[in-house]
C-alpha cells in the first residue's frame, strides 16, 4: 500500500500532482508520502506488537531530518551505523535509549561518543570489538551494553552485495562460536553483554531465512541461558522486502510476523527489530525530466536529468525500479505498477543519466510509452537507499527533497548548489 497513484490521467503524491512539485522545485527531485510512511512504521509496531517488539527504523535507508523526526514522533528507535548517523538521529528528536548502533568497524571515537551519549545497547561485531568497547568504557567510567551479533548461516536469497547472514560475511560472529565468545567475556567490568543480534541480508523476500535464523538464535540463547547467561533481548535485524517488481512481490510485514510469533511469545527476554526499507521503501520515488532521446545500434536511449549518482541501486545491484511518465498519454495509464506492462505506443529503451559511464543507467531494455523531451518520469519506491546512497559524483548537485502531507508538500532538502560542491575545500 502506498498513496502514490494515478488520478484524472496523472501521477499524484497523495493529493498533490507530481507535475506541480517537478514544476515548481525543479528535478531530480525525491518526493515522500507522509501517510504511506508513517502507515508503513505502524504497520510494523502493530504487527510486532504481541511480543511489544522495539522498532528501531534503519537510518542508513533514507537519513532526511523531517522524515526520522515524523518517525521518532510517532514513537520509533534507530539503529544506526556511525557517528554521522548517531548525530543525525540524535537531532531528528531521537532518544538515546532508543537507538542502537551497529557496525563492524566502529573507531574509538564513535565509540566513546555513543557511551557519552547513553544509547541502549552496541551490536557487536567481533571479540576485538568487545574488548575495544569494554576498555573505552573503563576509561570513561562507563558501564556498556550490548548484543552479539551472529551470524546464523543462513541464505536470504538475495543479491550478494547485501547478503549479509551467512558464513564468510564480514559481519558478526559465526553462531558456532557464540557460546564460547559468551564464556570468554563472562564476566568483563565495564560491558554486561545481554543480548544477541542478527540481521540476515536486504532485501528478503522469503519467510523460511527468518524463520531458520529464528530458530537458531532462539535455541543458543536458551543454551546460553542454561549456562547462567541472563539474555534481556534478541533483535532480529531488519531486511524485509518491498515491492519494485509486482504490487505483491513482497510479503506484507504480517506475515512475517504470522511465521515468527510463535517463535517469540512468551520468552522472557525482548524483541527488537530494524526495518529500514520497509518503512521507507514505497514511501518515496524519484522525479526526473527527459532531456534528450537518441538511438546508438539497434538501441533506444532516453537520457533524463537523474543519475546513478542519484539513484545507484540498477547499476549496482541490478535492481528494478517501476518507471513510468507522470502524465502518460491515453490508455497508458497504468491500473498498478507491474514490470509486464506493456504501454500500448510503446518502445523498447535504455533509461540512462548524464553521467560519463556506461554503468549510468536506471532501466535497461525497458518498455516505456514513447516519451519526449520535458516529459516528467517517476522512479518508484525509490525511498530506501535512494537519496541515502547519493553522491555528487560529475559534480552534481544532488537532489532536492520534498515531504507531501495531504494537499501541501514542503521542501525538506534544498537541491544542493554549486557552492556546496565546493564548500569543504581549502584552495
Ligand atoms: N540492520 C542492519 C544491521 C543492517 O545492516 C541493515 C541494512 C538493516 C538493519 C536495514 O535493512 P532493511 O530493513 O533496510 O532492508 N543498499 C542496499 C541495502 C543495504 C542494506 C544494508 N544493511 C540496497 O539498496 O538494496
Amino acid at each position: 500500500m502506498d498513496h502514490f497513484s494515478y488520478k484524472n490521467g496523472e501521477l499524484y503524491c497523495e493529493s498533490v500532482p507530481a507535475e506541480r512539485i517537478a514544476r515548481e522545485v525543479g528535478t531530480p527531485t525525491y518526493v515522500y508520502s507522509k501517510a504511506t510512511l508513517l502507515h508503513h512504521y505502524h504497520q510494523v509496531a502493530d504487527a510486532f506488537a504481541p511480543v511489544k517488539a522495539t522498532i528501531c527504523y534503519s537510518i542508513k535507508s533514507c537519513g532526511n531530518l523531517h522524515i526520522c523526526r515524523l518517525l521518532a514522533e510517532a514513537g520509533c528507535g534507530f539503529d544506526v551505523t556511525s557517528g554521522g548517523e548517531l548525530f543525525r538521529a540524535l537531532r531528528a528528536g531521537g532518544k538515546p535509549d532508543q537507538i542502537i548502533y551497529a557496525g563492524v568497524g566502529k573507531t574509538d571515537q564513535e565509540i566513546a561518543d555513543a557511551l557519552e551519549t547513553g544509547i541502549a545497547a552496541f551490536n557487536i561485531e567481533s571479540e576485538a570489538e568487545i574488548e575495544n568497547i569494554d576498555r573505552i568504557a573503563g576509561q570513561m567510567g562507563k558501564r556498556a551494553v550490548g548484543a552479539i551479533r551472529i551470524n546464523p548461516d543462513v541464505d536470504p536469497k538475495t543479491h550478494v552485495k547485501t547478503t549479509t547472514g551467512k558464513k564468510e560475511t564480514k559481519f558478526g560472529v559465526d553462531i558456532d562460536r557464540a557460546e564460547r565468545v559468551f564464556e570468554q567475556f563472562r564476566n568483563l567490568k565495564n560491558l554486561r553483554i545481554a543480548g544477541l543480534h542478527l540481521h540476515i541480508g536486504s532485501p528478503v523476500y522469503e519467510i523460511q531465512p527468518y524463520v531458520d535464523a529464528v530458530t537458531k538464535a532462539t535455541k543458543l540463547i536458551d543454551e546460553l541461558t542454561r549456562r547462567g547467561h541472563r539474555i534481556e533481548w534478541l533483535d532480529l535485524g531488519g531486511g524485509f522486502a518491498v515491492n519494485y517488481k509486482h504490487p505483491d512481490q513482497a510479503l506484507p510485514v504480517t506475515e512475517h510476523a504470522k511465521a515468527l510469533l510463535p517463535l517469540l511469545k512468551g520468552k522472557p527476554y525482548r524483541i527488537a527489530l530494524e526495518p529500514g526499507r520497509y518503512i521507507v521503501g514505497n514511501a518515496g520515488i524519484l522525479l526526473s525530466r527527459v532531456l534528450y532521446r537518441k538511438t546508438g545500434g539497434n538501441k533506444r536511449f532516453v537520457i533524463i536529468d537523474a543519475a546513478m549518482n542519484d539513484l545507484i541501486r540498477p547499476t549496482l545491484y541490478d535492481s528494478y525500479h517501476f518507471i513510468w511518465p507522470a502524465k502518460p498519454s491515453a490508455g497508458n495509464v497504468p491500473a498498478s505498477r507491474d514490470s509486464d506492462l506493456v504501454a500500448t505506443d510503446g518502445e523498447t529503451v535504455d533509461v540512462v543519466g548524464p553521467i560519463c559511464e556506461s554503468g549510468d543507467y536506471l532501466a535497461k531494455d525497458r518498455p516505456l510509452p514513447k516519451t519526449e523531451r520535458g516529459d516528467l518520469l517517476a522512479v518508484f519506491t525509490a525511498g530506501a537507499y535512494g537519496f541515502a546512497m547519493s553522491s555528487n559524483y560529475n559534480n552534481r548537485p544532488r537532489a532536492a527533497e520534498v515531504l507531501v502531507d495531504g494537499e501541501n508538500y514542503r521542501l525538506i532538502r534544498r537541491r544542493e548548489t554549486y557552492e556546496d560542491l565546493v564548500a569543504a575545500e581549502n584552495v
